[in-house]
C-alpha cells in the first residue's frame, strides 16, 4: 500500500502539495491528473525517491520493484532488442553475477583452495537465477513488446542510435514494460504513440497485475486503463474511486453541491453579521450579538467553486496572405542518409491561401516527413517547392520541445527569437521590447516569477504551452502543426481549437488528437503507399475506410489462400494498410521472375527447418524447467542456458526469414 500522510512538497517558490493525503492499495491503477503544472510529475519524482518531500510522511513498500520510463533520449549502438532486454533487471543482475562466478571459477591465478567447490555452487545458482529469470525467452519477450508498440520486424536489430526521437523514446517505453515490477509509474505514456501503438498499449497494461499509477491527458485511454483517479488541484490530492469520465461527472456534482453549500453559508453569515451590526450597540442584546460573533468566528468557511481560470489565445492576422502559399513541383520527399531514401513521391500540389488541411495517414507513411519537407527543414530528394512571396511559416515540430534551451528562461527565449526574426529582415509589426514581450508571454500563462524560471524546470505541458506562444508571436500566414497536443491539458487543447478556427492563414495538421481533426480541418490528404491522395470525405468516413482497408486485406487473404490450395502453394501474406510500404513505381513485369521463384522456395525450405528445430529446443526447454525435474548440475544447467541462446538466435534468424519471405512474395506478385 502506497501512502502519503499530510505531504508538503515545494519546488520554486510555489507548494505544489501543501498537506496532501492519500492512499494507493496494492494491484489498483489510478490515473493522476490535473492542470499543466499541477504538480503531477512531482509527485511521481517523490514517489522515486528523486524528490524530497518539506514534510509529512509517506511510505511505498520497500520491497516494491519499480518500473518507470527514463526520460532522456537515448544515445546508443545497441540493437532496439538488446537496449530493451536490458531493462529486466532481474536478468541483468542474473548475467552479472553469472559473469561474476564464472570469472572466479577460471581465475587461474588464484590459490587452489577448497573454495572451489563454494564457487562451483555460487555459478550454479547463478545459473538457476538466469533461468528464474527467463534468460531463454528474453530477446522474444522484448521483441514481441517492440513490435507492439510498432515497429516493424526489419528494426528489430537496428541500432537505438538509428531511430528518431520519438521512436527511441518508444523503445524507452518498452523497456520500461520489460522490467518485472510491483509498481509501475508512467508519465504520459501515449505522447510518442499512434493509434495502433496506443490500442496495443492499453490491452497490455489492462493486463498489468501490479499497481499502477499513470499520468496522462488522454480520457480515452485513462478510462481504458484506470479504475481508481487521484486528482490534484489546489496543493491537494484527491481520490476518486472511477475512471477518468466517472471522475468528471463525480467532480461536477461535487462542485455543484459545493456551490450550493456556499450560497446557504453566504446567507447566513449575512444574516448573522447583520444581527450583530445591528445590536452590538444595544445593551439589553449585545450578549446575543457577542454570541453571533463568536458563531461567525467559528464557522467552517466553505470555499466558493472558483471556475479554474480559462485560458484563451489567439492567433494574429497574417500580414498578407500568399496565394498559392507554396506549390510542390513533382516533389520526392525522403531522407538522404545513408543511402537516399524516398517516403512519398511525385507530389503535385499547390497550398492555397485560407485552406485547411488535416494530413492523414498510418503510422510511418510519411506525415511528419511530408510536413518536415514543407516546412523547409528537410530538402527535397528531387523536384521543387515554391515559396509564395511573403510566406511566414509557423512549424510546430513533433519534437518541438526539444528545440528549447533547458537553461533559459521564457524571456530569454523571446528575445533571442526577435533577434533571429530580425536579423533575417522577417519582422511583420511584432512586439519587440522586453516589456511587450512579458505580457505577451503573459497571455499565455506565464506571470510573474515564471517568465525567469528556466525553461529546463517547467512542465511539459508548460514547455509545449511556450513553444505555441513563440509560434504565435512570428505571425506565421501558414502554419504547419504536427502533433501539437502532446503534453497539454485538455482545457489548453480547447483553447487550440478556438484559436486554430479563428485562424485566418492556412493550416496544414497533423494530430492522433480526432477532436481537434474534426473542429478545424476541412479537408484532408491522406498520405499512403507513397503518395499523396485528397481524402474525399470527413473523419467518420477515414474511418470508415481504414476499416475497409482491414477487411479488403482479409479477402486478398482469404482469395490467395484458396487459390494456394488450388496449387500447393503458400498463402500470400496480408499488406496491412499500416504495414504496407511505399510502393515501387516501376512497371510491374509480365513474366514471372524464376530467380525469385526459387529464391522463396529455398526461404521456405530453411524456415521450415528452422520451425522444426524451434519446436525440438521448446519441447526440451519445456520440460527442463518444469518445477518437477529441476537441473542437478553445473553442466545441465549450462545446456540450458545454451539451449536458450540457440533458441533466441533461431528466432532472430527465423524473423528475418520471414521479412525476406513477405519480400520475395510480394515480388512475385508484381
Ligand atoms: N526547480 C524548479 N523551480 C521552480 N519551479 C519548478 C521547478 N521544478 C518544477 N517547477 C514547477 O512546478 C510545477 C509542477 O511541475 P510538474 O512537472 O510536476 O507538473 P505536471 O503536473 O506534471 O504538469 P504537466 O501536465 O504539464 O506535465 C510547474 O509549474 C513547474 O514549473
Ligand atoms: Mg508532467
Amino acid at each position: 500500500m502506497i501512502t502519503l500522510k499530510n505531504i508538503t512538497l515545494r519546488r520554486g517558490p510555489r507548494a505544489l502539495l501543501d498537506g496532501a493525503s492519500v492512499t494507493i492499495n496494492p494491484g489498483e491503477k489510478v490515473g493522476l491528473v490535473g492542470r499543466n503544472g499541477a504538480g503531477k510529475s512531482s509527485l511521481f519524482a517523490l514517489l522515486n525517491g528523486t524528490l524530497q518531500e518539506d514534510s509529512g510522511e509517506f511510505y511505498v513498500p520497500a520491497q516494491w520493484r519499480l518500473a518507470q520510463v527514463a526520460q532522456d533520449m537515448p544515445e546508443v549502438e545497441d540493437s532496439a532488442t538488446d537496449f530493451v532486454v536490458a531493462g529486466d533487471t532481474r536478468l541483468a543482475a542474473a548475467l552479472a553475477e553469472v559473469a561474476a562466478a564464472e570469472a572466479l571459477l577460471h581465475d587461474t591465478t588464484a590459490p587452489n583452495s577448497a573454495d572451489s567447490d563454494a564457487q562451483g555452487e555460487r555459478l550454479s545458482h547463478a545459473y538457476m537465477e538466469l533461468s528464474d529469470a527467463g534468460a531463454y525467452d528474453a530477446p522474444a519477450r522484448a521483441q514481441a513488446l517492440i513490435l507492439g508498440l510498432g515497429f516493424k520486424l526489419s528494426e528489430l536489430e537496428q541500432p537505438v542510435n538509428s531511430f528518431s526521437g520519438g521512436w527511441r523514446m518508444r523503445l524507452q517505453l518498452a523497456r520500461a514494460l520489460m522490467c518485472p515490477s510491483d509498481l509501475m509509474l508512467l508519465d504520459e505514456p501515449t505522447n510518442h504513440l499512434d493509434l495502433d501503438a496506443l490500442v496495443w498499449l492499453e490491452a497490455w497494461l489492462q493486463k498489468y497485475e501490479g499497481t499502477m499509477l499513470v499520468i496522462s491527458h488522454d480520457r480515452e485511454f485513462l478510462d481504458a486503463v484506470t479504475r481508481t483517479t487521484v486528482h490534484i488541484e489546489a496543493a491537494q490530492l484527491k481520490r476518486y474511486g472511477g475512471n477518468y469520465s466517472r471522475f468528471e461527472d463525480m467532480r461536477a456534482e461535487q462542485l455543484e453541491q459545493q456551490q450550493t453549500a456556499f450560497s446557504r453559508q453566504k446567507d447566513k453569515i449575512a444574516h448573522l453579521q447583520k444581527f450583530i451590526d445591528r445590536f452590538k450597540a444595544k445593551a439589553s442584546k449585545a450578549k446575543q450579538a457577542q454570541s453571533r460573533v463568536k458563531a461567525l468566528e467559528r464557522m467552517e468557511k466553505i470555499a466558493p467553486v472558483l471556475a479554474e481560470a480559462d485560458f484563451t489565445f489567439e492567433f494574429q492576422e497574417p500580414a498578407n496572405l500568399p496565394n498559392p502559399m507554396l506549390t510542390l513541383q513533382d516533389v520526392s520527399c525522403g531522407y538522404l542518409t545513408p543511402e537516399p531514401l524516398v517516403i512519398v513521391e511525385h507530389v503535385k500540389k499547390s497550398v492555397l491561401a485560407g485552406q485547411r488541411v488535416g494530413i492523414l495517414g498510418a503510422n510511418g507513411q510519411g506525415k511528419s516527413t511530408l510536413v518536415k519537407t514543407l516546412a523547409r527543414t528537410l530538402p527535397p530528394i528531387y523536384g521543387e517547392v515554391i515559396e509564395g512571396k511573403g510566406l511566414a511559416i509557423g512549424y510546430f515540430a513533433q519534437q518541438e520541445l526539444d528545440v528549447l534551451r533547458p537553461a533559459d528562461t521564457p524571456l530569454e527565449h523571446m528575445i533571442q527569437l526577435v533577434r533571429e526574426v530580425t536579423q533575417s529582415g522577417g519582422l511583420s509589426g511584432q512586439a519587440t521590447r522586453e516589456q511587450d514581450l512579458r505580457s505577451f508571454l503573459g497571455s499565455f500563462n506565464f506571470t510573474g516569477d515564471q517568465v525567469k524560471q528556466t525553461v529546463g524546470s517547467m512542465s511539459g505541458g508548460e514547455k509545449a504551452r511556450l513553444v505555441l506562444c513563440m509560434l504565435v508571436w512570428q505571425r506565421p500566414n501558414l502554419l504547419l502543426l504536427d502533433e501539437p497536443t502532446n503534453h497539454l491539458d485538455l482545457a489548453t487543447r480547447e483553447a487550440l481549437s478556438v484559436a486554430l478556427n479563428e485562424f485566418e492563414g492556412t493550416l496544414m495538421l497533423v494530430s492522433h488528437d480526432r477532436a481537434l481533426l474534426r473542429a478545424v480541418c476541412d479537408e484532408f490528404w491522406l498520405v499512403s503507399r507513397g503518395g499523396i491522395t485528397p481524402f474525399d470525405g470527413d473523419l467518420d468516413d477515414y474511418q470508415r475506410y481504414l476499416l475497409d482497408v482491414a477487411k479488403q486485406a482479409r479477402e486478398e487473404q482469404k482469395q490467395s489462400q484458396k487459390q494456394a490450395q488450388k496449387q500447393g502453394a503458400q498463402p500470400a501474406p496480408v499488406q496491412s494498410e499500416n504495414k504496407a510500404k511505399p510502393q515501387p513505381s516501376s512497371k510491374p513485369s509480365s513474366k514471372p521472375n524464376a530467380k525469385t521463384q526459387h529464391n522463396l522456395s529455398k526461404t521456405e525450405e530453411r524456415m521450415a527447418a528452422l520451425e522444426l528445430e524451434k519446436i525440438r529446443l521448446e519441447t526440451a526447454l519445456a520440460k527442463a524447467s518444469s518445477s518437477d525435474s529441476k537441473p542437478a548440475d553445473v553442466k545441465q544447467l549450462r545446456e540450458l542456458s545454451e539451449m536458450g541462446e540457440q533458441l533466441a538466435r533461431l528466432n532472430q534468424e527465423l524473423a528475418t526469414l520471414e521479412e525476406d519471405w513477405l519480400r520475395q512474395s510480394a515480388a512475385l506478385e508484381t
